[in-house]
């Protein structure tokens, strides 16, 4: 586990500058100090316990027998003394269960001390060891000295948090009571036993098993906090080059809902008007694993004050899990669906990743049904080579209700990293991705999705699912991965300086060579990776603003001085040399019969519109004859810019996947299509547009093996008339 290790560097890099700071937010993610399982006692079987297993249970075994976990954090040499702690989420993995079935599982404070001896039970855990001495049992807290003075666990009748737990997956827990008790935990560290979690025990074979701290999927408690007091400055700057991997701060925090359905309104009281810049900017929690399990998980998301927002999540988070992973690596990722039924079979495109057809998230074919599980696998190749490094995004791609299932929730981030690309540009803790979106909330916080297919907006903008946040900044230069996560909204970003960024990338990984812009537009999935100076800025608040609206999305607070070792190459990636296209298609994104089509037609998951040939280039021709813009996206490969509007492309978009075309617009481009034979997309990424038909499909083929001549027929000699 290294998000400790990293979050220290995190802190280290943070606490610099500090000492002027009067309150200052920050988050830790800790592992147990301790976790254990209470196996119900079986006179025959005598007492059991598992102190050192990989895992911990709850529920009741198919032998009806009970179990229950136990497990502590140490707040208190955490969090400083005095500390407010402001939000808490527990994470587990859940990874193993006779059964899908969703099963409620409680937290409960535990009021007395319980131990781990060395007791390690074998194969699946599910019966125990012995018990060896201080093991807590469902009997001992200690084992064979101390007894619990009720059996099963001295613990309180109030629910701390519930989460509905189904299938295998992570499933987070977060309440304001769990906050409460962080809390009281923190100020009375002697009163700090943990939590005992709950399982559902009203029958036989609920049971679920959890991974503990032993395990390489340990428990997370994330603990979000504001110090009142400032902590002394460092006088040096942090030495540690900072690494690579993401900063693990998670997302906000979910608070479970067991059964309650996407619109449900969860209370009556007036909703207070948000204030802007007064919630940091959050980044979903990170993982770096080569299989991942996502539960697609409804989830009470922390977005407004007031009561929270129920959303449809990729793990309990808006945005979901990010994934973030070398290139030339294989990663599996097997997503859960877990939502109601009301939501149907869900499907999940990596965006931008270059997948085999199977595996790139077919709009109506190879879904996720209710309860059930699909692994997607990428292999982070493209023609031998390992693919470029980028930003890509996951999100639902069902037929006909993306931009709902998109609006509920159902997006998060991908990250490749390549060490082919530059190693000097900004890195580790300063490398932030940044999720721009629009909502739009009702009085009681929630989100309804009403379909409109001239696009569905809101008047609420977030970024990384936190409403118009403020981020702390030392004086040196960021990397932002800024991702137009919105269904339909177009920006045009600059900053409030009138300062310019270093455009360095697209959705198709690093530019040629850096480009210098004040002001960017940005349509539904386009992504714009770009360097933000923060040098002499010090002591400054600056913003990131969109123009359309005149809308400051973020705040940036330079608070910190930080010395920068980063620098921008003036040469980043070459294009790959795709060959010139030998075959040229039109691609008309058009409004027909009072629907959008393209080339006049609907989507129709029965008609393929292209059928180009493995390993050849071709050009293809996007035009917009209609009075509304359209981001036409490619899925399997990236695309070359040959020409907009009859002229030069703009030197920040020669290679990329998702085109904007304002009205009128004309862009040619070129791709070649290599590794995969199948069926991929191409669509309007303004997804109502897509939903209502402006997508349709190509087939990749195999080339034709080469034709034997046909033996011509012997010519019949025509009769002299
Ligand atoms: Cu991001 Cu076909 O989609
Ligand atoms: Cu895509
Ligand atoms: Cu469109």
């Amino acid at each position: 586990m290294t998000f400790k290790t990293e979050f220290q560097l995190i802190l280290a890099v943070i606490l610099v500058g500090i000492g002027s700071s009067l309150a200052v937010a920050d988050i830790v993610n800790i592992n147990p100090s301790k976790d254990n399982t209470l196996y119900e006692y079986v006179v025959a079987d005598g007492d059991k316990s598992n102190a050192l297993g990989d895992h911990f249970f709850t529920g009741e075994t198919a032998m009806s027998e009970l179990r229950r976990g136990v497990l502590a954090f140490d707040v208190a040499g955490n969090v400083p003394a005095g500390s407010t702690i402001t939000g808490v989420t527990l994470t587990l993995n859940m990874s193993r269960t006779p059964s899908g079935t969703a099963r409620t599982t409680e937290l409960h404070k535990l009021l007395a001390d319980w131990g781990e001896g060395t007791s390690q039970a074998s194969g699946e855990e599910g019966i125990g060891a012995p018990a060896t001495p201080n093991d807590a049992t469902w009997r001992h807290r200690f084992f064979d000295t101390i007894f619990w003075t009720t059996e099963g666990g001295d613990f309180s009748a109030t629910v701390s948090a519930s989460q509905s737990v189904g299938a295998i997956g992570v499933y987070t827990w977060s309440s304001p009571q769990m906050t409460a008790d962080a809390q009281s935990w923190l100020d009375n560290p002697g009163t700090n036993f943990g939590w005992l979690v709950l399982g559902d025990e009203s029958g036989s074979a609920t049971a679920k098993r959890f991974d503990t701290r032993e395990s390489t999927n340990p428990p997370v408690l994330t603990i979000q906090y504001t110090t009142s007091t400032p902590t002394p400055t460092p006088t040096s700057s942090p030495t540690a080059t900072p690494t690579p991997t993401p900063t693990p701060t998670p997302s906000i925090t979910p608070t479970p809902t067991a059964t309650a359905t996407a619109t449900a309104t969860p209370t009556a009281t007036p909703t207070p008007t948000p204030t802007p810049f007064s919630h940091p900017l959050l980044f979903p929690p990170v993982s770096t694993d080569g299989n991942v399990s996502i539960g697609i998980d409804e989830a009470c998301v922390q977005i407004l004050d007031g009561p929270c927002t129920n959303m449809w999540t990729y793990g309990g988070t808006y945005p979901g899990l990010t994934i973030r992973r070398p290139t030339g690596e294989t990663t599996e990722v097997t997503f859960t669906n877990n939502l109601n039924a009301a939501a149907g079979e869900l499907t999940v495109h990596n965006h931008g990743n270059h997948s085999t057809a199977v595996n790139d998230g077919q709009p109506d074919s190879l879904l996720i049904p209710t309860g059930g599980s699909r692994t997607y696998s990428y292999d982070g190749l493209e023609e031998g080579a390992n693919q470029r490094g980028k930003m890509q995004f996951y999100h639902d791609h069902r037929m006909d209700v993306t931009g709902r299932n998109i609006w509920m929730g159902l997006t998060g981030m991908y990250i490749v990293d390549d060490p082919a690309d530059p190693q000097t540009l900004p890195s580790g803790v300063f490398d932030l991705p940044l999720a721009i979106a629009d909502r739009q909330f009702d009085a009681n916080n929630q989100i309804p999705y009403v379909f409109d297919p001239n696009g569905v907006t809101g008047d609420k903008f977030l970024v990384n699912g936190v409403y118009q946040p403020y981020l702390e900044v030392g004086d040196r230069k960021y990397r932002f991965r800024i991702l137009n996560a919105s269904n339909h909204r177009t920006y045009n970003l600059t900053l409030s300086t009138g300062g310019s960024f270093t455009q360095i990338g697209t959705e198709s990984g690093l530019l040629p060579a850096p480009v210098t812009r004040t002001e960017m537009r940005i349509g539904p999935a386009e992504r714009l990776d770009v360097v933000v100076d923060f040098a002499g800025k010090l002591g400054q608040n600056l913003y990131l603003t969109d123009t359309l609206t005149g809308t400051e999305i973020l705040q940036f607070r330079v608070t910190q001085h930080i010395i920068d070792d980063s620098t921008i190459p003036a040469t980043l990636r070459p294009l790959p040399d795709i060959g010139e296209p030998t075959v040229t298609r039109n691609w008309s994104f058009d409004r027909t019969s009072g629907h959008w089509t393209i080339n006049g037609l609907r989507f129709d998951p029965n008609r393929v519109d292209a059928r180009p040939v493995l390993g050849t280039t071709e050009k293809w021709v996007f035009t917009n004859p209609t009075g509304q813009a359209h981001t036409v996206h490619i899925h399997d490969v990236s695309q070359q810019c040959l020409s907009r509007n009859g002229g030069s492309c703009y030197a920040y978009e020669t290679m990329k996947e998702t085109w904007y075309l304002a009205p009128g617009d004309a862009v040619e481009v070129k791709l070649k299509f290599t590794d995969h034979t199948g069926m991929f997309m191409l669509h309007c990424h303004m997804v109502e547009h897509e939903d209502d038909g402006m997508m349709t499909q190509f087939e990749v083929v195999a080339p034709r093996a080469t034709p034997t001549p046909r033996p011509r027929p012997t010519p019949i000699p025509r009769p002299t008339p």
